[in-house]
């Protein structure tokens, strides 16, 4: 079988079923780095237990970050052998997550399952896995912690370090971390549609954190594995990955906050006052250039505006705007903004002289009111016109 070339650099959004062809019932990615003393066996042994649990029904793809012991190589010859093994090789990219992501948009499968390469995973427990997708859940996680799983032969300080992580975990982010009793675990099988049009974002390790975080996995299964020692290699983790860890949580954080949404847009709001007044100051301050007030104020919010609408389109909106990204879509959607602002700067002059001239509101107090109003109403319809955040999947 040919060898996969990993989609161009850009957000890892794994597609709906209809987009795939000759949809398959499972595909299982293996991420490989400097694998090759074990990759093959492993590679059999799993064949070995999904040709007898779905024959003609699943894949394997291996997806190798370009292995310098050219792990990927050993994998592409064994695929000539093994029909439903196809190997992906990225030269420009690194990281177990993404490589996981990358496999699953390359995927046919309508279940995605990850298992390491290195046999720490025992590739039996795909069995049970993928009993408990068959009885309707949205994500079957392997878990150490639960009765009948457990790790072979682990220190203190290893187990200490992976409860560690996990306390963090809960503290940060409890309603996802404190989904499942292993939320470290590598070992997973998800539905496609649980995760798929959903721009993915992870950092270092923790797929599964991703996966349950910005996934709609209502009904979690989880079946118990024992977590083996390595009989070869080495294990990739390393100070880096803990690093990662901490920011992906933060990172989850962010974007899981309430009304995270309106608190960017608010963000961009703030800047694009600090680009108004700024240039009102240059353009109009008669120790700088002087010009009128009218025209420096026009090219000022007009600067505001254009400012506010780039940080809307990459950062607030981001998740909308980057499957529209034509330089049509973009003008219509600026079109849209800009009229929407003009028509906030019209009701935001209305409320501002309504309160000062008819309620008697000290002007600074009723500037900050309307600002805040006008916000929430620019917000709103920016929400429904411009981005049509009504569109998206719901999550
Ligand atoms: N493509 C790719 N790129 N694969 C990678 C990379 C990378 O940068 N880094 C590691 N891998 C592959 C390894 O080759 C292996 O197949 C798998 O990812 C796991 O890497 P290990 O380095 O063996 O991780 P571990 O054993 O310490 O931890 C594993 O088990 C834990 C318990 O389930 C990981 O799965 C952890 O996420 C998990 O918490
Ligand atoms: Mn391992």
């Amino acid at each position: 079988m040919n060898p996969l070339h990993p989609q161009p650099e850009g957000p890892y959004v794994v597609g709906a079923a209809d987009s795939q062809p000759a949809a398959l019932q499972l595909s299982v990615i293996v991420p490989t780095y400097r694998e090759s003393s074990g990759i093959a066996e492993m590679l059999e042994r799993l064949t070995g237990i999904l040709q007898s649990l779905l024959p003609g029904q699943y894949e394997i793809i291996v997806v190798d970050d370009d292995s310098p012991d050219l792990t990927w190589q050993i994998a592409q010859e064994l695929s000539s052998k093994i029909p439903e093994l196809r190997v992906m090789r990225r030269e420009t990219e690194r990281g177990l997550s993404t490589a996981v992501l990358r496999g699953w948009q390359a995927a046919r499968g309508n279940f995605l399952a990850v298992i390491d390469a290195d046999l720490q995973h025992p590739p039996e427990t795909m069995v049970d896995l993928f009993r408990m997708m068959q009885r309707g859940s949205d994500i079957a996680v392997a878990t150490r912690h639960v009765e009948g799983g457990g790790v072979s032969d682990w220190s203190l300080f290893r187990r200490v370090i992976s409860r560690g992580a996990q306390l963090i975990g809960l503290v940060m982010l409890p309603g996802v971390v404190g989904k499942v009793t292993d939320p470290m675990s590598g070992y997973f099988m998800v539905r496609r549609s649980a995760i798929a049009n959903i721009e993915m974002r992870p950092l270092g390790y923790k797929i599964l954190i991703e996966v349950l975080a910005r996934g709609r996995c209502r009904w979690i299964g989880e079946v118990p594995y024992v977590f083996r020692e390595r009989d070869q290699g080495q294990s990739k983790v390393t100070r880096k990955i803990y690093v990662d860890y901490v920011r992906h949580l933060f990172r989850l954080r962010l974007a899981l906050l309430p009304l995270s949404r309106f608190f960017r847009f608010a963000v961009v709001g703030c800047s694009g006052v600090i680009v108004d007044m700024g240039l009102l100051y240059l353009l109009s301050d008669p120790s700088m250039l002087a010009w009128g007030l009218t025209r420096s104020k026009l090219i000022a919010s007009e600067t505001a505006i254009i400012n506010n609408f780039v940080w809307n389109d990459l950062w607030t909106f981001g998740d909308v705007s980057m499957r529209h990204r034509t330089w049509q879509n973009r003008l219509r959607r600026f079109g849209k903004f800009q009229m929407i602002c003009f028509v906030g700067l019209v009701l935001n002059a209305a409320i501002l002289n309504f309160q000062f001239n008819v309620l008697g509101i000290n002007r600074y107090v009723a500037n900050a009111i309307s600002i805040v109003l006008v916000t929430g109403w620019n917000y709103w319809l920016n929400l429904k016109i411009s981005w049509r955040v009504a569109d998206l999947p719901k999550p």
